[in-house]
């Protein structure tokens, strides 16, 4: 079988250590080229994981090896331009979250997919924990009732020691990051709350807001560093996603889910991933896999998934249709934050 030709844009810490290292062991990808603006960047990564080119700009490197597929894995503000300009060069493109930084941009990348004919797809990693397929599983099946409620949380100490744009990161600068902790963070949750629930999202409220994080000259950010919103499903269900780069010592990467006859808590206990409590007292422990941290990276699963859609021609279940449902929960919460209204999400 012939090889997908990946090319990577961006050579910081998520192709570090993800991106480069599933493509490298995955066999059927032959990583020919990685871009970043910052040369010494792209040659660490080269050397290290022994790819023959190295571009300093995405145009040029698009141009010149016409690769098959593309890892967009730079800033934000970089996803909508590198994605779209990949698909019209022929490549199918997997981006990172947050997937845009506007609605405008999503859905141009979008529509140049079905355009082009060419795949794409969002890097929303969350959906590939054992645990968190294993509860979709247990919630599809009915056997817990209706779900309720839910609290979704990921919060750590912020992006700065994992960054490799030092010392003053593109993350806490809105004209590169546009969002904070939401667009980092809670994006993730918002999504993973509509992979477990199965529908979609209509109203939200929410409060983000910059409590804590500092430039090196002493100002707050221009992005948060904290958000804690409220949402509701079309079914009526409740909950909460809250998104924070300030919580000292450890990562909380937590869900519990609450349904008529019991709840599921997932990766919130260090041994067990999955935790059901019945309502009846019983409880059943599930030790699936570990939650990956920004200290401690455990394969994802994107890589391969990516790889898999183009060889068997499938569409990437998280296409960029679904990128631009959960950036639209995402702007009803910033839309929120700045009106103080409970805001209607069109779908
Ligand atoms: N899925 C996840 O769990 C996850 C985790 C971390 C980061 N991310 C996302 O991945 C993306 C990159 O984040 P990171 O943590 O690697 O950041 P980083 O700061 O470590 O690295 C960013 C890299 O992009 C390069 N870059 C900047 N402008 C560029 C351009 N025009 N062309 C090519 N390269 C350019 C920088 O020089 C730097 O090497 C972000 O969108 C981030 O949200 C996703």
């Amino acid at each position: 079988m012939l090889k997908v030709r990946l090319g990577i844009i961006g050579c910081g810490s998520i192709t570090k250590h993800r991106h480069a290292p599933e493509a490298k062991s995955n066999e059927n990808v032959d990583l020919v080229a990685v871009c970043d603006n910052n040369l010494i960047n792209a040659e660490k990564v080269a050397k290290m994981f022994d790819v023959p080119k190295v571009y300093a700009d995405y145009e040029t490197m698009l141009n010149e090896e016409k690769p098959d597929a593309v890892v967009v894995a730079a800033p934000n503000c970089i996803h909508a331009d590198a994605t779209i300009k990949a698909l019209k060069a022929g490549a199918h493109v997997l981006c990172e979250k947050p997937m845009a930084t506007t609605i405008d941009e999503c859905k141009k990348m979008v529509d140049t997919a079905k355009e082009t004919g060419k795949f794409l797809m969002i890097a929303h990693n969350q959906r590939f924990n054992k645990a968190h397929i294993k509860a979709k599983q247990i919630i599809q099946s009915g056997e817990l009732g209706r779900v309720l409620s839910f609290k979704t949380t990921f919060g750590h100490g912020g992006p700065e020691s994992w960054s490799s744009d030092k010392p003053d990161t593109w993350f806490f600068h809105k004209e590169k990051a546009t969002f904070g902790s939401m667009g980092d963070l809670g994006v993730h949750k918002i999504d993973l709350m509509r992979f477990l629930l199965g529908e979609e999202f209509v109203e939200a409220a929410a409060f983000v807001t910059t409590l804590a994080k500092r430039y090196p000259n002493g100002e707050l950010i221009d992005v948060d560093d904290n958000a804690v919103c409220i949402l509701k499903t079309q079914s009526g269900a409740i909950g909460t996603v809250t998104a924070s780069w300030t919580y000292p010592g450890s990562e909380d990467n937590s869900t519990i889910i609450y349904c008529e006859k019991g709840s599921i808590t997932l990766y919130g206990d260090p041994r067990f991933s999955m935790i059901i409590r019945y309502a009846n007292g019983q409880k059943a422990y599930f030790e699936l896999d570990t939650m990956q941290t920004n200290e401690k990276q455990t394969k994802s699963g994107v890589m391969d998934e990516f790889i898999n859609s183009i060889l068997t021609n499938t569409p990437p279940k998280i296409s960029g249709e679904e990128g631009l449902k959960t950036m639209k929960v995402v702007f009803a919460c910033f839309e929120s934050a700045k009106t103080g209204k409970v805001v209607k999400i069109d779908y």
